[in-house]
C-alpha cells in the first residue's frame, strides 16, 4: 500500500490488440499532473490494405516482432530505464487474440526480468480514462467512445467503474463512413473523404433514416443507414448510369447528417441520465476518430451548451489507439492496488461494465470491440 501512495508514478505501457503496436511511458504526480514521457506508435496500414482490413495472424506476428523495438524506443525517448519505471501495464483485452496475447507475454516477460508489478488494462478503460491523462476531468464524466471499432455510451465513475448506457448494436459509425466512401468510389479512411465531399452536399436530397430514434434508450444502430444509402446510390446509377460529384456530394452530406443528429438525440439520451445523478459539474467527452467530425462535433456540442454541460475532446492523436492511455490507466490502477500476477490473461472479448447486456453487432468482430 505505502508504494501505492508514491508522490510519483513512472508507468510503462504496452498496447497491442488490433493494428497498432504501441508502448509509452506516462509520470503521474500525486497531485494529479500527467506527463507523456513517450509515445511510440508503429502502425500496420501498409500491411492490412491490401487485404482490405486487419488480418488477424499478419497482426500479431507483426506485434510480435515489433513490441521489443517499441519498447526500447518508448523507454530510451522517455530517458528513463526499466529500473526507474514502477510498473508495466498492458493492454489485456479485448481484441484480437493473437495481438493481445504478443502484449501480455510481452509484459510479463519484462516484470519478471524486472521484478516490477504487472497491471492488466482494459483496452476500452484506456480510451475511457483518456480526459483524465489530457484534462484532469474529475469523476463521474459522461463519455461518447465513437470510432472505427467502438461505439458506446460510458458513465465513468471512476477507473474500475463504468456504466454502459447503451452502444451500437450494428457497425460503429467510423465502419459506416468507410463503408459509405467505399461504395462511392471515395479513399479510405473514409471519415475524411466523406466529410469533404458533404461540405459542397444538399443533406436534404435523399430520405435516410435516422436509426433506433423511434426506440426509447441510447442504443444505436448504423447499418440500416448504409442499406439505404446504396439503395439511393443503386437509384441514381440506374437512372443516370453513373454518379456525378453532386451525387456524391448530396450522398455524403444526407448520411453524414444522419449519423449526426442520431448521435446527438442518443447523446442527449445519455446527457439526461448522467444528469439524473445530480453531477455537481457535469462534463460530457467524446473520444475516438469520428470525434474529428466537424458537423458531428458542432452537434454534440450544441446539445451540451443546451443543457449546461462541458463539452470536452481529447487531442486526436490521444483518441486514437495508444499506449499512454494504457500507461495512464494503468496508473490508476496501481493508485487503487489493483495488480495482476503471471496468471493474467488474454480476453477477446471483456465489456467494461459487467452488469450491462453484452453488445451484438461490431462487438462480434473482435478487434476494437
Ligand atoms: O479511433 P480510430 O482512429 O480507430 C479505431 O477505429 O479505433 O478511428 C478511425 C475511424 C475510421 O473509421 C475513420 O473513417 C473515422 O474514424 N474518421 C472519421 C473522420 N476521421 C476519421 N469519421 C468521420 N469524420 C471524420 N472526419
Ligand atoms: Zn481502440
Amino acid at each position: 500500500m505505502e508504494s501505492a501512495m508514491k508522490k510519483t508514478l513512472t508507468i510503462l505501457g504496452l498496447e497491442s490488440s488490433c493494428d497498432d503496436t504501441a508502448a509509452a511511458v506516462v509520470r503521474n504526480s500525486r497531485g494529479g499532473q500527467s506527463d507523456i514521457l513517450s509515445s511510440v506508435i508503429y502502425g500496420q496500414l501498409d500491411l492490412h490494405q491490401y487485404f482490405g482490413g486487419v488480418v488477424p495472424e499478419i497482426a500479431a506476428r507483426a506485434h510480435a516482432e515489433k513490441l521489443d523495438t517499441c519498447v526500447e524506443e518508448a523507454l530510451e525517448r522517455a530517458r528513463v530505464k526499466l529500473a526507474d519505471i514502477d510498473a508495466i501495464a498492458v493492454t489485456a483485452g479485448p481484441g484480437l487474440i493473437g495481438g493481445v496475447l504478443s502484449g501480455v507475454m510481452c509484459a510479463k516477460g519484462l516484470a519478471a526480468g524486472s521484478g516490477k508489478p504487472l497491471i492488466g488494462v482494459n483496452h476500452l478503460a484506456g480510451h475511457a480514462l483518456t480526459p483524465r491523462l489530457t484534462d484532469g476531468i474529475a469523476y463521474p464524466y459522461l463519455m461518447l467512445l465513437v470510432s472505427g471499432g467502438h461505439c458506446q455510451f460510458l458513465l465513468v465513475q471512476g477507473a474500475d467503474d463504468f456504466i454502459r448506457l447503451g452502444g451500437t448494436i450494428d457497425d460503429a459509425p467510423g465502419e459506416a463512413f468507410d463503408k459509405t466512401a467505399r461504395l462511392l468510389g471515395l479513399p479510405q479512411p473514409g471519415g475524411p473523404s466523406v466529410e469533404t465531399a458533404a461540405k459542397t452536399g444538399d443533406s436534404t436530397r435523399f430520405k435516410l433514416p435516422r436509426p433506433l430514434l423511434d426506440r426509447p434508450g441510447c442504443d444505436l444502430s448504423f447499418s440500416g443507414l448504409k442499406t439505404a444509402l446504396r439503395r439511393s446510390c443503386d437509384q441514381i446509377i440506374e437512372a443516370k448510369g453513373g454518379l456525378a460529384t453532386t451525387d456524391r456530394a448530396d450522398l455524403c452530406a444526407g448520411f453524414q447528417t444522419a449519423v449526426a443528429k442520431v448521435l446527438a438525440e442518443k447523446t442527449k439520451r445519455a446527457l439526461t441520465l448522467y444528469l439524473n445523478a445530480g453531477p455537481s459539474a457535469p462534463v460530457f467527452a467524446v473520444a475516438g476518430g469520428v470525434a474529428a467530425n466537424q458537423a458531428i462535433r458542432a452537434r454534440l456540442k450544441t446539445v451540451c451548451h443546451d443543457l449546461g454541460v462541458t463539452f470536452t475532446a481529447p487531442p486526436l492523436a490521444l483518441c486514437t489507439d495508444n499506449a499512454a492511455m494504457i500507461a495512464y490507466a494503468g496508473i490508476e490502477r496501481f493508485r487503487l492496488g489493483l495488480f495482476d500476477d503471471m496468471s493474467l490473461s488474454a480476453r477477446p472479448r471483456w465489456p467494461l461494465d459487467q452488469t450491462s447486456p453484452a453488445l451484438m453487432g461490431s462487438g462480434k468482430k473482435g478487434a476494437k470491440s
